[in-house]
């Protein structure tokens, strides 16, 4: 059953980024009213002007300022449906022993304690609808550990396991948990390093107007957890059932990403 998006208010967390924005530009055209959030003001200015039917607010989404100020707004924006989209998110590839503290830190912070404390605090709000619901972006490497990503992927596959243990915590509730997980998408998360590994590797990389779509219809279905891209899925499956297949597959692209992430 496809949803009344006009009915829903939805949080977009990293609103100006590659996929955010093309995300509220989708949500916006399907009527939805949005809270677009992000650390910088004049960006987020500059995305309202292209939506109908947005509210601003500006802040870290490690901070609890932003929280409260999230809290307060949300009081008054009451409709049928709830949704909070923690889409913000950072990548620093590099081998663990070229990643700072704050490079570790922030991954940390960013990609699993935020979606957390988020999910906490608006959950009064979220319950508050007829549904709520919490989307939470992941990524292929949610379920492959890759080299180079070490932190990433530790954000991601806790971010998952997260959703997951949630969604089923919230189970006799009006609240769902999503953990949707897009493969490469060309936008700035990816360094020049990154973008030249994919190229060298032949990964394929979608563009954020080709995911969208993709993240929306799941969030139509209520699908609990979804892989996107194949094979990308596919390994994803495979890695959980035969991790030592897909460890030999990487062990070949070794050298390759260890020349191009330290140079
Ligand atoms: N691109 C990919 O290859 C790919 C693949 C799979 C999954 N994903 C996931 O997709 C999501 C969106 O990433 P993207 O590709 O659109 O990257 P992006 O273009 O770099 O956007 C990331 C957004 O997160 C925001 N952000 C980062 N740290 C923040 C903080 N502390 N507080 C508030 N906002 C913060 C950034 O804002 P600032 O500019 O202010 O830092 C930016 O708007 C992420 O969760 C990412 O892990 C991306």
């Amino acid at each position: 059953m496809s949803l009344d998006w006009k009915q829903q208010t939805i949080i977009v967390t990293g609103a100006y980024g590659g996929l955010g924005k093309e995300l509220c530009y989708s949500l916006n055209k399907l009527g939805a009213n949005l809270i677009i959030t992000g650390r910088d003001g004049d960006k987020l200015q500059q995305l309202k002007q292209n939506l109908t039917n947005s509210t601003i607010v500006v802040g870290d989404v490690n901070s609890q300022e932003f929280i409260t100020e999230l809290l307060a707004l949300t009081i008054n924006k009451k409709s049928k449906g709830h949704i909070l989209i923690n889409n913000a998110g950072v990548s620093s590839a590099a081998f663990l022993s070229e990643q700072s503290r704050d490079d570790i830190k922030a991954q940390l912070d960013i990609n699993l304690l935020a979606p957390i404390m988020l999910s906490k605090f608006l959950m009064p709000w979220l319950k508050a609808a007829q549904s709520g619901k919490i989307i939470n972006v992941g990524s292929t490497f949610g379920a492959i550990g890759y080299p180079g990503f070490s932190l990433y992927s530790a954000s991601k596959f806790g971010l998952r396991g997260f959703s997951q243990a949630l969604n089923r915590e919230l189970a006799d509730t009006s609240v769902s948990v999503q953990y949707l997980a897009p493969r490469a998408i060309a936008t700035s998360i990816n360094s020049d390093k990154v973008n030249e590994l994919n190229r060298k590797l032949k990964n394929s990389v979608d563009k954020p107007e080709h995911i969208v779509p993709q993240i929306i219809a799941a969030i139509e279905k209520n699908k609990s957890e979804k892989f996107f891209g194949f094979p990308e899925k596919l390994f994803a499956k495979i890695n959980a059932l035969f991790p030592s297949v897909v460890s030999n597959a990487i062990n070949k692209e070794h050298e390759t990403i260890k020349q191009i992430l330290s140079k």
